[in-house]
């Protein structure tokens, strides 16, 4: 009870290892999280926003790729309604060497295997199913799930889904099945 006692003391008078320390702010921010604050903030805030900022006048380069950037965000359902056709997945924002991609899915697709990548399926409309040998795992909207490397499997629906996907530059829809159902690199919504 007393070494307890004796560390419920320490931790009030603010010391770490019998060190004070100088306020209760200064251990737990870091210099990087300090100096990420602004930045972050004005990603989550409008044009506006970055221009009261004074970040243009202010910092000068350091913020010019900001100004090459669209300050929107990409709203998934309204890239949806650009296009009709099923199985055709568009680009629609870039993360490193990934892309993610929105897709409409209607009926059954072609089984097939992705030999080098997993694959991720999240449900933002409708119902799907991703049939594999191992089981079939069935998506709501809200849902996610990623298909591991190697595994065979056919996404099928009820109706119209809507999907995002997540995977490696280059990816085909198709995998190594191939055929008609193959979709062409569509870079259009990006
Ligand atoms: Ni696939």
């Amino acid at each position: 009870m007393l070494s307890q006692r004796r560390a419920w003391t320490d931790v009030e008078n603010l010391t770490v290892n019998g060190t004070p320390m100088d306020s209760p702010v200064q251990a737990p921010i870091s210099p990087r999280t300090a100096r990420n604050c602004p930045a972050r903030r004005t990603y989550a805030g409008s044009g506006v926003g970055m221009a009261s900022a004074g970040l243009h006048s202010d910092r000068g380069g350091d913020f010019a790729i900001l100004d090459a950037m669209t300050h929107s965000p990409i709203d998934i359902a309204e890239k949806l309604s650009q296009f009709s056709e099923p199985w055709s997945p568009k680009t629609v924002a870039r993360l490193n060497d990934y892309e993610i991609k929105v897709v409409k899915l209607r009926g059954e697709f072609t089984w097939h295997t992705h030999q080098d990548t997993d694959e991720l399926f999240l449900v933002t409309k409708g119902q799907l199913t991703i049939q594999m040998h191992e089981g079939n795992v069935t998506l709501e909207p809200g849902q996610l799930f990623v298909v591991p490397r190697g595994i065979e499997h056919c996404p099928i629906t009820d109706g119209e889904v809507h999907a995002v996907l997540i995977e490696p530059t280059g990816v085909v829809n198709t995998g190594d099945a191939g055929g008609p159902m193959t979709a062409a690199q569509d870079d259009s919504l990006t």
